[in-house]
């Protein structure tokens, strides 16, 4: 046992919403009790299936979505304070929470004891869509308020950078929390105060229930236990840490310090266990702040300046470098703090160590530490404690040590001449926030102001490079004593410095090119920086960062109220329980008694047999249930997803090679599903899984992309017989022929993940008669139920299946939930017992389907004017290892958004596809259309810029409006009004011509700075296709009603809407309707919810099912003239008389499409320099129609702007060219956009007064025009881009690919050392 320090071992004790929890020790021999808890075990994983608290969620488990943060408050031992922030409790050890006092969702409001204001502003501010992410930044926002101060826009803005949401686009949710602003005007207080009395709020101040009994969100359970062995020490004292080192690593045990324990997020996620942990949270010598000047410390002289102990975390040292800036010889911690508040991100801080973080470099030598160059660059000292030795020594002698059983203890910071030296850092980053660097630098250089030269040895230090370099020495040495105002000293430094910088090719990591060129270009900003007012006003911009001001947006809409409560603007009937984490999604439920959880085996490599399989090592492990393949399957392992839309397409279904349950002898794709190993919890599932052992013949080289497979495919350049859809008018070749200019051009477009906040997730459990019970997060009940049905061999209707809300899906969840039920309904049939599944972040994005990539080939014939008189265009796509139904939606969709507002005269528009070793592509939010529109939007540019001509004036010059030679489906007459009026608004409200001046004016004057505004039309067809019936049944206890649809929400609101089209015609209020879920019972042959129109065909097949009950009703509503009947004495009448109260009904696909107008405006400012871009403004104008809900309709649009921003943008996926996996495979290197992405002023507007027949209630679809909208943003950067070549003397056209990430944008401007001048 320990001398000193907390026995964890024996107990760890903490409260969890005042409640306090005790993890005992077990009886040394009693094996009977199992102990739930070991020194693994996370706090969420205790929170969500030890204390059933599943408010607080969890996705990548590594600290990036932040959908698991909650609240804590502790002591600090140094000070004796106690400290309250958030923490990502996806990384924190249940055994490191001793004495903590931990706040959950759950804690802080509910519906039972009311609500926190913080849950109430998000959920009536609209701010939440499918609920998943809402928990955890309820947390971070209460987090900060509780932090104490007053709440600026900047810090709201700061506290939610660890938080990501799939769905809202940020804008509300930001809005709804920058209420909390000390400064907040009159309206918004009496907003917020309506909201609150409206919620039932509790005070601002109160934390969680303070009650010693049980409360809605207490723990249900009241303790644990733990395995007797002594593996976590909690030291309270230096000495008595290195003592336990000692007593630990006895016999050569492998021994873990843990601080924040963020490094797990970092590349030990799923690392097996060590022999011993030693906490180092307790000992406040680690914890000890000295500020230069204070009194002499035990490991601190005064003369050492700044001390920090080990255990200080980033946030802390912000703070402290915040309070130091303002003292002589500090300045230069201002720089240093400005860099790390863009290192990981805010609840990740909170708990990450600088000495953590140090240890992380030591152990991978390539890991870009962000906290290694800043302290590096200051100089900083460190102390190592060895058993009793204590050395000091510069941080690059760290590199040099092996650090086995020590401490790090303490870092010093001397102070700095900063009259004498620049202190400058970068980091680039493939987004604006919460990612690490493509490359980052520190910069000190000893500057002589008079006279521009660099006094001493100036230190030039880079990360991102590879696993030796730090310095550029040479460079150092050049630059010392040169006089930098001097081009020739410019010019010789980066010389230098391009010579000694060998970026190290890794195919996860940006391309070795740019990061060098990167170096470069980070050198010559430093120079600019330092040189300031000397170096020409057009330069100046090109030593600047490129900051982002806190966003802001505006949202107009009207209503009309003779049609409420529809077309009111209201929030989500279920924004309160999801922001309260009260809303269940299927991973929520509570294990059964001996519930199992499965864990598969992927494929490593994607064009290989499959030689022998070896699982004898996992189903030896401890706790392992089973191992099921292929060879278990009893009835089909083969399926084809959503066979029944064959026809609709007039498909060949023969050319469509089925997908296996588990590959049978050779794998298609790395990242296919080979095995499914089950065991009693996922992480023994998980760590089995790794001990299966594939052996592979045959291996092959993958082909993955599309012009690799073209090379042996060339048939990929003709019109695909399975998916003949093409546009194809007049005579394109004759005209063409005759067209006075030509243009070609080919260019690339890449794929998505769907990156829902909720993983993908089933749970199927065998009940009485061979029925199976099944609750899976999908898009589609019904063909995950056809396909399990085959798989398993059970009739359909012993499959009971259930589905009440996902935590998003965007097409991510209508193909690929069908694999992952039929595998776990595969291994709960053999073991009669229920199994659950849910997939690790890494599995879902190797083996899930992603959006289809295009290679997109072109030749435009058009006249001086601009006007294009032939297209010929072919869209390639990339099936994946086979054709599929989605491939052919997929091409017929950018058939259909090709054409947009544009004549097309003498079009030929085809589509091909080739095979690769994917798995087969899916939808993703405005699958096709996204391309469809950017293919000729790009055509539209690259006309203008053959002319040079204005992009926009090129557009104008080829709108079409009425009818003639074109495919585009029939406009009802007002349609050709509407858009007009929509590009007048859009020209005059959007100040276009103005900013356009201003635009070109910044430009003359910026060289490193380019700004673009580009405006892009939308003509985006929706045909009411899909078919989802509705039961509705009133109650005659007391009038209320309950309505099921065959849709799934996932966010978009259709519970909501289909509510408010029951209430309002039903004539009862919204608050007597209440939404049930899916099931295959109500719904047993509705199809997926997707293309946009659930909403619409639920709320259509509602109105239906009402006229059905209002008929039923109308003999037991008083007489003409009579005072009318209560509704629920009509209801009661109509049952006693034997009414049916229950109605079901299903519409009939409307298959005539109706148009959603829209036009967007988006202005981008791109750093040539770096190739960071942000978005100054952005105005989306949409046609909704008469908005079902308006509130609703305008988070839709945001969302969807913002995923076509991730598509187009930022989000890439990578493969290992040897073995094809896919290595962006982690929410540490797959960036979907952050709040700090999005538009600084993101202006959104549905178009008022507009009707549409042909929609339900005059309404239009929302949820995936948007998406295209998106486009605007991707012009706006190419633009830029063009423009930055200008000045590069590069005038021929350049295609930039999408996603336009920064690394590609900057690579399209063709900087050069010579470019990098002064003058
Ligand atoms: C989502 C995310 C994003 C991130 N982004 C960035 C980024 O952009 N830039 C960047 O630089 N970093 C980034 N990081 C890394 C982060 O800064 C480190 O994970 C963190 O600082 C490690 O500190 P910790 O206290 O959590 O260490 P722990 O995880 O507790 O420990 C890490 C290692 O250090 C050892 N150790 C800890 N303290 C000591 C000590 N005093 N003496 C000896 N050994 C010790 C441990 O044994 C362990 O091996 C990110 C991390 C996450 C999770
Ligand atoms: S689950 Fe913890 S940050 Fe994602
Ligand atoms: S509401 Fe944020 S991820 Fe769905």
């Amino acid at each position: 046992m320990p001398a000193a320090g907390v026995d964890v071992a024996a107990a760890v004790s903490f409260s969890v919403n005042n409640q306090q929890q005790r993890v005992s020790k077990r009886a040394t021999n009693d094996e009977t009790v199992p102990s739930d808890v070991t020194s693994t075990t996370t706090l969420a994983e205790y929170l969500r299936q030890h204390q059933q608290l599943p408010g607080t969620k969890t996705m990548c488990r590594e600290g990036m979505c932040g959908a698991c943060v909650v609240n804590v408050t502790s002591v600090n031992p140094a000070t004796g304070q106690m400290e309250s922030r958030a923490v990502n409790s996806c990384m924190v050890p249940l055994k490191a929470c001793h004495d903590w006092k931990i706040e959950t969702v759950e804690g802080i409001g509910n519906r039972k004891d009311g609500y926190h204001p913080v849950q109430a502003r998000l959920a009536q501010m609209n701010g939440t869509q499918c609920g998943y992410c809402s928990p955890g930044m309820v947390m971070s926002m209460y987090s900060l308020l509780k932090s104490g101060g007053e709440v600026t826009e900047e810090q709201v803005e700061q506290a939610m950078d660890g938080n990501l949401c799939r769905c809202t686009g940020y804008r509300p949710i930001l809005d709804a929390f920058k209420t909390f602003k000390a400064d907040a005007d009159e309206t918004t207080k009496k907003i917020v105060k309506d909201i609150e009395e409206t919620a039932g709020c509790h005070s601002n101040k109160r934390g969680p229930c303070q009650s010693k009994t049980a409360c809605a969100g207490c723990p249900r359970v009241k303790s644990s236990s733990t395995a007797a062995d002594d593996d976590w020490r909690l030291p309270t004292s230096l000495q008595q840490a290195i003592s336990d080192i000692g007593t630990m690593s006895n016999g050569g045990k492998t021994i873990r310090m843990v601080a924040g324990n963020t490094s797990m997020g970092v590349l030990d996620k799923y690392n097996d266990p060590s022999d011993g942990y030693i906490s180092l949270l307790k000992i406040p010598d680690l914890r000890v702040i000295k500020r230069p000047g204070d009194q002499k410390s035990k490991f601190s002289s005064s003369s050492d300046g700044a001390v920090f102990g080990a255990a200080v975390t980033l946030s802390e040292l912000i703070s402290e470098f915040d309070e130091l800036a303002k003292r002589a010889g500090y300045k230069h911690c201002a720089e240093m703090a400005k860099h790390l508040r863009v290192v990981a991100n805010t609840p990740v801080r909170n708990a990450a160590t600088w000495a953590g973080n140090l240890m992380i470099k030591h152990k991978y030598r390539d890991f870009p530490s962000d906290v290694f160059l800043l302290l590096t660059a200051a100089k900083a000292k460190l102390k190592i404690a060895e058993g009793r030795k204590m050395e000091e020594m510069s941080i690059d002698k760290l590199y040099e040590i092996s650090m086995t059983n020590k401490i790090i203890v303490s870092m010093s910071l001397p102070p700095m001449d900063n009259n004498k030296c620049v202190f400058k850092s970068y980091k680039i980053t493939p987004r604006a926030i919460s990612a690490h660097a493509y490359v980052n630098a520190a910069f000190v250089i000893p500057f002589d102001a008079a006279t521009a030269k660099i006094t001493e040895r100036p230190t030039l230090l880079f990360g991102g490079i590879n696993d030796k370099f730090v310095h550029a020495e040479r460079t150092e040495r050049y630059l010392t004593g040169r006089i930098i105002s001097d081009e020739a000293t410019v010019k010789g430094a980066l010389t230098t410095l391009l010579d000694e910088v060998e970026p190290h090719p890794d195919p996860e990591h940006a391309d070795v090119a740019y990061r060098k060129r990167l170096t470069g270009n980070l050198l010559y900003k430093v120079i600019l920086h330092t040189l300031g007012d000397r170096v020409p006003v057009r330069m100046r911009s090109g030593g600047d960062d490129l900051t982002r001001s806190t966003m802001k947006g505006t949202q107009e809409f009207d209503t009309d109220k003779t049609l409420w409560p529809v077309n009111k603007a209201m929030p989500k009937l279920e924004a309160q329980i999801q922001t309260s984490g009260e809303a269940e999604y299927v991973d929520d439920q509570p294990d059964l008694p001996g519930e199992l959880h499965g864990h598969y085996v992927l494929s490593t490599m994607a064009n290989a047999k499959i030689d022998s399989i070896d699982a004898s090592k996992a189903l030896a492990l401890d706790g392992v249930q089973g191992f099921f393949t292929a060879k278990d399957v009893v009835g089909s392992n083969k399926f084809v997803s959503m066979a029944m839309f064959g026809p609709l397409f007039n498909l060949d279904m023969n050319k469509i090679i089925p997908e296996e349950v588990f590959a049978e002898d050779s794998v298609r794709y790395a990242g296919q599903a080979i095995g499914l190993v089950v065991a009693d919890t996922k992480a023994i599932a998980r760590r089995a899984a790794a001990l299966v052992k594939v052996e592979y013949t045959q291996v092959a080289a993958p082909v993955l992309n599309i012009r690799d497979a073209l090379k042996t495919q060339p048939e990929g350049w003709k019109q695909t017989t399975f998916a003949p859809f093409c546009v194809n008018t007049g005579d394109a070749e004759a005209a063409m022929a005759s067209a006075p200019r030509r243009v070609k051009g080919e260019w690339e477009m890449g794929g998505q993940y769907h990156f829902t906040m909720e993983p993908q997730t089933v749970r199927v459990i065998p009940c009485e008669d061979g029925q199976l019970n099944i609750y899976s997060a999908t898009q589609g009940i019904k063909h995950v139920v056809d396909a399990v049905a085959d798989v398993v061999n059970v009739p359909a209707h012993k499959i009971n299946a259930e589905v009440r809300r996902i935590g998003g899906g965007y097409g991510g969840k209508i193909s690929n939930p069908i694999p992952i039920a039929n595998a776990c309904a595969v291994a709960a049939t053999k073991l009669n017992k229920p199994v659950r599944m849910v997939l690790d972040i890494e599995n879902m994005i190797e083996m899930c389907s992603g959006r289809f990539p295009f290679l997109i080939k072109y030749e435009a014939g058009f006249d001086d004017s601009g006007k294009l008189l032939a297209l010929k265009m072919h869209f390639i796509t990339n099936n994946g290892y086979t054709s599929s139904i989605l491939s052919a939606l997929e091409l017929q969709e950018v058939m259909h958004m090709v054409t947009s507002v544009y004549n097309t005269d003498n079009w030929n528009v085809t589509g091909g596809s080739v095979f690769t070793h994917l798995n087969i592509n899916t939808s993703c939010r405005a699958p096709g259309s996204v391309n469809g529109v950017a293919g000729i939007e790009m055509v539209m540019n690259r006309i203008a810029h053959e002319l040079n001509m204005d992009p926009w004036e090129v557009r104008r010059v080829n709108f079409v409006m009425g009818h003639g030679n074109d495919p585009k489906p029939p406009m009802v007459p007002n349609d050709e009004k509407v858009f007009s009026m929509m590009v007048k608004e859009m020209e005059e409200k959007g100040e276009i011509k103005q900013r356009k001046a201003d635009i070109a004016t910044f430009n003359k004057n910026n060289r490193w700075r380019k700004r673009a505004l580009s405006l892009v039309p939308l003509n985006y067809p929706v045909a009411l296709i899909m078919k989802h019936p509705v039961l509705i049944s009133i109650y005659d206890k007391d009038g209320t009603v309950a309505v099921s649809h065959g849709g799934v929400e996932m966010g978009q609101g259709l519970n909501t809407k289909v509510a408010q089209v029951c209430a309002r015609e039903l004539g009862v209020p919204l608050e007597l309707v209440s939404v049930k879920p899916n099931n295959n019972l109500v719904n047993p042959n509705g199809v997926v919810t997707g293309g946009s129109v659930g909403s619409e065909m639920c709320s259509m097949a509602a109105k239906m099912a009402c006229d059905q009950l209002k008929e039923r009703l109308q003999p037991f509503r008083a007489a003409e003239g009579e005072p009318e009947r209560p509704w629920q004495q009509v209801v009661q009448m109509a049952s006693m008389m034997g009414a049916n109260l229950t109605a079901h009904s299903q519409q009939t696909p409307i298959m005539t499409p109706y148009i959603v107008w829209g036009l967007t405006a988006a202005e981008a400012e791109l750093d040539v320099l770096t190739g960071e871009y942000r978005f100054n403004r952005v105005d989306v104008y949409e046609d909704a129609g008469k908005a079902l809900s308006p509130l609703v309709d305008v988070g839709q649009m945001e969302g969807a702007f913002t995923m076509g921003m991730g598509a187009l943008l930022f989000e890439q996926f990578r493969y290992d060219p040897q073995t094809g996996r896919r290595i962006t495979n982690r929410a540490w290197n797959y960036y979907p956009p952050t709040h700090k992405d999005m538009p600084r002023d993101f202006r959104v507007k549905l178009l008022k007064n507009n009707v549409n027949d042909l929609g339900i209630f005059n309404s239009k679809a929302t949820g995936e025009p948007a998406v295209c909208m998106a486009n605007a943003c991707l012009m706006a950067l190419h633009q830029a881009v063009i423009e930055a070549r200008k000045d590069a003397g590069l005038t021929e056209w350049l295609h930039l690919n999408s996603p336009g990430t920064v690394e590609y944008s900057q690579m399209a401007c063709e900087t050069s050392v010579e470019m990098l001048r002064l003058s």
